[in-house]
């Protein structure tokens, strides 16, 4: 069931909600076990909602990713939009503010309450979004409802098992045609420096990321969904952008 929670506990003028419709906060094992830190821990949401800092762990990409990522989404939003995760930066509040501009509204699923209520502190009272607890792996939302949703940086933190539930619950939710905008890491050229700098790091610090350096994306997709409708790589292939017509 929805519950309204409004800014500062005050106006009934807010238009985000927050329910709870299907997590009860527990965190799946993967973030408990390797991303305390970055997620779970107050004072790791209080460190990492630093847009430079965020901009310097994607190696000065992150503006360059949201733009994309927010020109792919384009007219759309005048539909209805679902965020698969929260993110640190202010790529939803530019994806909501387009939405609004454009009379849409914008759904956000995250698994931790703290992450959505760090969201939340960073959206006007009045933005068009809905902000769900919900396990990306078991999204309490019928079937084909949006017209397309963003998926930002989170497979690479899942496990296999996981990584290829959300994508199927991702596909089954939006609308047969509409789009799926997946951005996130990739197997960088093999002239690239960091290809060996990085590659320990990210095997110690976020060990299913190299999944992402080894296979397409598209490997994970349910079967039927396999038309990827463009690719962009950037920054030497470390990182790319998949769009999938659903
Ligand atoms: C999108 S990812 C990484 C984003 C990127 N590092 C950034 O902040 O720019 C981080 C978010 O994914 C969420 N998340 C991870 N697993 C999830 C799941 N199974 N269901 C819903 N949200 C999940 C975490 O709670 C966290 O808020």
């Amino acid at each position: 069931m929805a519950e309204t929670i409004m800014p500062g506990g005050g106006s009934s003028e807010s238009a985000i909600t927050l329910s709870h419709p299907s997590s009860d906060g527990t965190p799946p094992y993967y973030l408990a076990v390797h991303y305390w830190w970055a997620y779970i821990h107050p004072r790791a949401v209080r460190l990492f909602e630093r847009q430079w800092l965020v901009n310097l762990i994607l190696c000065g990409n992150y503006h360059r990713l949201r733009d994309s990522a927010l020109v792919e989404l384009g007219d759309a939003v005048a539909g209805m939009t679902l965020q698969v995760a929260c993110v640190y930066g202010d790529l939803t509040l530019r994806l909501s503010q387009a939405a609004q501009i454009r009379g849409g509204e914008l759904d956000v699923v995250d698994v931790l309450p703290i992450q959505l209520r760090n969201l939340k502190a960073k959206l006007p009272a009045l933005a068009p979004v809905q902000l769900l607890a919900m396990d990306s792996t078991a999204l309490s939302l019928p079937d084909a409802i949006y017209d397309q949703a963003l998926v930002f940086f989170l497979l690479h933190e899942q496990p296999v098992w996981y990584r290829e539930q959300t994508l199927r619950e991702v596909c089954r939710v939006v609308k047969p045609g509409g789009k799926i905008v997946i951005v996130d890491y990739a197997s960088p050229r093999w002239w690239h420096p960091l290809r060996y700098l990085l590659a320990p790091v990210l095997a110690l610090l976020e060990p299913f990321a190299l999944d992402l350096w080894r296979n397409d994306i598209v490997h994970w997709l349910p079967s039927g969904v396999t038309l990827a409708l463009r690719r962009k790589s950037f920054f030497g292939g470390l990182y790319q952008e998949v769009v999938i017509r659903r």
